[in-house]
């Protein structure tokens, strides 16, 4: 069952709008953090808002899922856990009326340095504005941004309905801002082509709600940022897993289901090599025999173990789990499928996937790395169409080209480890430009590197920029808040 979106989001910072570069930090800013900081406690209360010495601080600035976000590396000066619109809006204004450096978190998941947590600036937290609802007259589910996935479709479920959300309990409503790519979306597009509205608080405290024909229609847009099982491969069924996806990315019309591959590799402590697997998950709502049709090219390749009992909804969105407080970084890249699995069609999908192997190869042995991994998610032509039709996103990827796949490269260190060792880095540097990409197809803003600029690869750049330059004139999310560059 479906269900639509009405999302409270804070914005100007929001995935499709948010934008950075580094903040100046310095005693100046520090100096106006505390001044904001205590207007705030004024008007709010020191529940709402509160310093180092407040009960939730703690948890407040140790919620991001990446240990790289949390303490000591960000020690914001305060935290608002706004608990209404009202309180975002008395936030935004005294941020930007005293030209404070802030951050914004949901759910924590950003893996990005800097994106949901800030040093000498105001933190505004979600937490407690998880408000989640659903009118049956109109089809619609209300929710309020500090609520999780998981969570969501724990108090949907009832109702028979679930949201068009997340692969992964414990993520947030963020990624309804990055677009957004949930087990639904041959069906209904990506996770935020369902909005219906948004109320959204500017830079400068203004609320405005836009939908997709009000005077906020250009904001609306460009804020769109079963049956099933999975298995685990041998790598020796690796090459012939690239090739059942990029044909399938291609022209999967069977819009009831999609699958995922990922591939993580970890250091053998015994025997000093690596270890591999590679575990698909399918997610299909219908018979069992339309599964075993759609996946047919699936199932058939070698398996070592696969688990063919039927899991619910609810189930598969907890599957894509990855444990919290390590240190994260990730690079994107996309490729367009293809009509056929000839040697040359697939040839970037095994490249990409032999630069993760000697990736490992080479970094693992260094006992940094808890893991890696690589993630395939293919868009299909469908979840492209879907969002044309609902009056389109900021993403416009391509339409008449087939579909694509999503790749995310992830690097997991060790706990405790703070910042990416020098070696390290420089072999992600090295992986960023080798990797394959194809050009017209767009990035996946959730889970880019830093330095990667996924606003330029969407569809209308321009339509994108004008919309920001509009909403935000004196660029202060660009300047006060860290999030993907471009804008
Ligand atoms: C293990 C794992 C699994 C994942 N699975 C999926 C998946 O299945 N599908 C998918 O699409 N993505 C997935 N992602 C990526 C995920 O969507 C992004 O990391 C997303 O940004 C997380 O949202 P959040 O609310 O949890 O995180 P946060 O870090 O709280 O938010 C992410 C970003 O959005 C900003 N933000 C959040 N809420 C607001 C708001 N209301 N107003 C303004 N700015 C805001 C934050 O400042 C931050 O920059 C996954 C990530 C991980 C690590
Ligand atoms: C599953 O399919 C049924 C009927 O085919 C449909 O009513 C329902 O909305 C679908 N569920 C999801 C989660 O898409
Ligand atoms: C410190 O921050 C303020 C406010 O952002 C800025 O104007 C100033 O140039 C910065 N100073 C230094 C030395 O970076
Ligand atoms: C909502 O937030 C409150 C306060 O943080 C918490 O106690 C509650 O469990 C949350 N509810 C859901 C459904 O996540
Ligand atoms: C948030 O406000 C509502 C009333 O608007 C109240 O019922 C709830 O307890 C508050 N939650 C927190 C965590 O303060
Ligand atoms: C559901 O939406 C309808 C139409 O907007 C409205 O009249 C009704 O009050 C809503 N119901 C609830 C429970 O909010
Ligand atoms: C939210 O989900 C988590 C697991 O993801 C669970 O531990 C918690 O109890 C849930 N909270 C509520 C209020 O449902
Ligand atoms: C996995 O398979 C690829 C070839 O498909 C190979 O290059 C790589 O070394 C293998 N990885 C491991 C850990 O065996
Ligand atoms: C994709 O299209 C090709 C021909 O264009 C066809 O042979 C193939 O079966 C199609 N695949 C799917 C999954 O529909
Ligand atoms: C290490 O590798 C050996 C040989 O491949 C394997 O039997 C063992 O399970 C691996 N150890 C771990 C902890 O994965
Ligand atoms: C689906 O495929 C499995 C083998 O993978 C088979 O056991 C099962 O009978 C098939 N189901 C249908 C309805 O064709
Ligand atoms: C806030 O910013 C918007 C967009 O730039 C602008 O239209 C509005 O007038 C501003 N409001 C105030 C109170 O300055």
């Amino acid at each position: 069952m479906k269900g639509f979106f009405k999302l409270v989001v804070q914005s100007a910072v929001l995935g499709s709008v948010l934008t950075s570069v580094a903040l100046a930090q310095n005693s100046t800013q520090a100096r106006i953090a505390t001044t904001t900081c205590s207007q705030l406690q004024s008007s709010l209360g020191s529940v709402i808002v509160q310093t180092t010495s407040g009960p939730d601080y703690t948890l407040g600035a140790n919620s991001a899922w990446s240990s790289f976000n949390t303490e000591p590396n960000f020690q914001p000066t305060c935290i608002v856990f706004a608990n209404s619109t009202e309180h975002v809006q008395v936030a935004m204004k005294a941020i930007y009326k005293n030209q404070a450096n802030y951050a914004v978190q949901a759910g924590g998941h950003s893996g990005m340095p800097g994106w949901n947590n800030v040093q000498d600036g105001v933190l505004i937290s979600f937490k407690n504005m998880n408000v989640t609802t659903y009118n049956a007259t109109t089809d619609t589910i209300t929710m309020q941004p500090g609520i999780k996935w998981g969570n969501a479709s724990g108090i949907l479920e009832p109702f028979g309905v679930s949201p068009v959300g997340g692969r992964y309990a414990d993520v947030g409503t963020g990624l309804l801002l990055g677009g957004g790519l949930s087990f639904l979306s041959p069906a209904f597009g990506y996770a935020c082509d369902t909005f219906v509205s948004l109320d959204v608080v500017l830079v400068n405290g203004t609320l405005v709600t836009a939908t997709v024909d009000n005077e906020y229609a250009d904001l609306f847009k460009a804020l769109k940022g079963g049956a099933s099982r999975f298995g685990i491969y041998p790598n020796s069924s690796s090459i012939a897993l690239l090739e059942a996806i990029s044909e399938f990315a291609f022209n999967a019309s069977d819009t009831n289901g999609v699958t995922a591959l990922a591939w993580q590799t970890t250091p053998n402590a015994t025997t000093g090599g690596i270890n591999i697997v590679a575990e698909a998950f399918f997610f299909y709502n219908g018979t069992e025999e339309m599964f075993n049709k759609t996946f047919a090219s699936f199932l058939a390749i070698p398996f070592a173990k696969a688990s063919l009992n039927r899991q619910s909804y609810i189930d598969m969105v907890d599957l894509l789990s990855e444990p919290r407080e390590l240190g994260d970084t990730f690079i994107n890249s996309v490729l367009v499928g293809s009509p056929s699995q000839t040697p040359t069609a697939v040839a970037p999908y095994v490249e990409t996937f032999q630069l993760f192997n000697e990736f490992s190869a080479t970094y693992l042995p260094s006992g940094d790395i808890n893991y890696l991994f690589l993630l395939i998610t293919p868009v299909l032509p469908s979840q492209i169409a879907y969002g044309y039709e609902r009056g389109g996103n900021a993403i416009q990827p391509p339409v008449g080209k087939g579909g694509y796949n999503v790749f995310c490269f992830q690097v997991a260190l060790n706990e405790g480890i703070n910042v990416t060792p020098p070696a390290l880095q420089a072999g992600r540097e090295v992986f960023l430009k080798d990797v394959p990409n194809t050009p017209g197809f767009p990035l996946f803003i959730s889970e880019i590197d830093a330095t990667q600029n996924a606003y330029a690869t969407y569809g209308d750049f321009e339509f994108v920029k004008k919309t920001y330059a509009k909403y935000d004139p004196t660029r202060f999310n660009v300047r006060h808040t860290v999030g993907p560059v471009g804008l």
